[in-house]
């Protein structure tokens, strides 16, 4: 209830964003008719303004598609407030009905059946808006995105009225990832569990933006939150890139706004005496509990940071080989990865002839646990990334879409081929991870950062009509 009451707090401080603003420049001149005109000076004859005014316009339209979405969010959420206090209401008068039926007579009865019937028609009506605002939901995300992919196009033109929109944008992701977020919370409030029966599909790619060095040529690297947050940290990004596979520094931003406004709160990195030490090679490292996991530099040793003291640790992974880097680039020979069950590392042993292995990482002995060997060449594979256990290794259909192709599941030792596509932004990429807290997959993908949302096969004992 409390996480309710702050959500709409959250959202009213959302709303006060206010209608978005028009960047104009120029003098504006009142006619007789009391008519105003205004004269624009456009940046420049070949600038495409038809195409900045209509991403502009749409982004006014989708603040209002997303402010009408976020209203009857909370609608829902008042509704189900109130109908979960019936339901225990109910449940407490049926207990003592059960226990003494002989002290209540038809009027109880016929009085709980009716306030039975109201709650069935509320879960009726709120499955219906759910679908309907599902559908909503994700044709605002196809929009935006395809904005923003028109927007970086602008972006070459370096005009202020492109950036200002720019910015526009960025609220607005924010405001749908709240709002989708939201959306997930009533209709599948399962974070954490694993009653599920594996991945299902995943959403189009949510598109923040340039890495922080805004450069095209950072194409190592990777960025997301801790999949194990420290109280207060919760809402703590991360960034690694570099130009080479070479990884010698990390950023920490305290939310998502200070990621995309490329505002760090901390900064480390190889330059910095005294840590020299701190280098490693690759780019499939991970934020866990507070610690940055990687690849030790040229050894096939796993390595640690503690974020707050910035001091790092090594420990030798037994058998590990530097020569079975993933598909897409040399060095990525160790991929961390964290799921509801804790810290796994993914490498490629001479004894396994190149096949992907799982160990457990455990966490207080920065040692490993448990071993698994698979049958999936590691070279062959794009990337891989942990859930529940199960280990998702992904190769590339084509140059826009990516797919899950191969599931390990550590808890029966059963593999499966299985195809679930999802498209990439761009072509390459390097980095990408399952995240527990938010159930999204973080993806740095040729210097943007992308993520998207996970949906996981329902069984029966979790479907979403339980969720009050
Ligand atoms: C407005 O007009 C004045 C006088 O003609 C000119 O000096 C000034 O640069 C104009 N302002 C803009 C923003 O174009
Ligand atoms: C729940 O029951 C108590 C007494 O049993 C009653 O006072 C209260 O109003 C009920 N609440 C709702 C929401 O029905
Ligand atoms: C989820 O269900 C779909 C459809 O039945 C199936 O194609 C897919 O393989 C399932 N995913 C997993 C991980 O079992
Ligand atoms: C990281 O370093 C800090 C400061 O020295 C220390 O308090 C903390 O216990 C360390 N973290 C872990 C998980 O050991």
């Amino acid at each position: 209830m409390v996480s309710t009451l702050f959500f709409i707090v959250l959202l009213r401080l959302t709303w006060a964003w206010g209608p978005l603003g028009r960047q104009s420049q120029g003098n504006g001149t009142v006619d007789n008719n009391g008519q105003c005109t205004c004269e624009a000076f456009l940046p420049g004859s070949t600038f495409p303004m038809g195409e900045l005014v209509l991403v502009e316009e749409t982004a006014v339209e989708i603040q209002h598609k997303l402010e009408l979405e976020i209203s009857k969010i909370l609608t829902y959420e008042s509704k189900l407030t109130i109908y979960v206090e019936k339901i225990v209401n109910l449940t407490v008068r049926i207990g003592l009905m059960e226990k003494d039926p002989d002290s209540f007579n038809e009027l109880h009865f016929q009085e709980v059946k009716t306030e039975i019937k109201q709650v069935e028609a509320l879960i009726i009506e709120l499955r219906a808006s759910i679908q309907t605002s599902s559908s909503t939901l994700k044709v605002l995300r196809q929009e935006i995105s395809s904005m923003t992919v028109v927007l970086t196009r602008l972006e070459s033109y370096d005009s202020n009225r492109v950036l200002a929109t720019r910015r526009e944008y960025i609220k607005l992701q924010q405001k749908l990832e709240e709002c989708e977020r939201r959306h997930n919370e009533i209709f599948n409030p399962n974070i954490g569990s694993c009653k599920h029966g594996g991945i299902s599909r995943i959403s189009k790619p949510i598109i923040s933006q340039l890495n922080a060095h805004i450069s095209n040529s950072y194409i190592y690297g990777g960025w997301g939150k801790d999949s194990k947050p420290l109280p207060g940290f919760e809402s703590m990004y991360w960034y690694s890139g570099q130009t080479s596979t070479v990884m010698t520094h990390i950023n920490l931003y305290s939310d998502y706004h200070r990621l995309i406004l490329r505002s760090a709160f901390k900064s480390h990195s190889y330059k910095d005496y005294p840590n020299n030490g701190f280098r490693g090679s690759g780019n499939n490292y991970i934020v866990y509990a507070n610690y940055f996991y990687y690849q030790c530099y040229n050894t096939a040793s796993m390595c640690r940071l503690n974020l707050t003291s910035l001091t790092h640790e090594a420990r030798a992974l037994p058998q590990a080989s530097l020569r079975f880097s993933y598909r897409y680039s040399p060095d990525q020979n160790f991929d961390f990865a964290a799921d509801e069950s804790g810290l796994w590392v993914t490498y490629g042993t001479e004894s396994s002839k190149g096949n992907m292995v799982i160990a457990k990482i455990d966490v207080d002995a920065f040692g490993v646990e448990q071993v698994w060997e698979t049958s999936v060449f590691r070279r062959s594979v794009g990337n891989a990334f942990m859930v529940c256990g199960v280990l998702y290794a992904t190769r590339s259909v084509d140059i826009h879409t990516e797919e899950i192709f191969y599931s390990f599941d550590t808890r029966s030792g059963q593999e499966r081929y299985l195809s679930i596509p999802f498209e990439k932004f761009q072509e390459n990429y390097v980095n990408l991870d399952y995240n527990p807290t938010d159930q999204k997959l973080y993806m740095y993908n040729n210097g943007y950062y992308v993520s998207y949302h996970v949906w996981f096969n329902q069984t029966t004992a979790n479907t979403p009509q339980l969720l009050i």
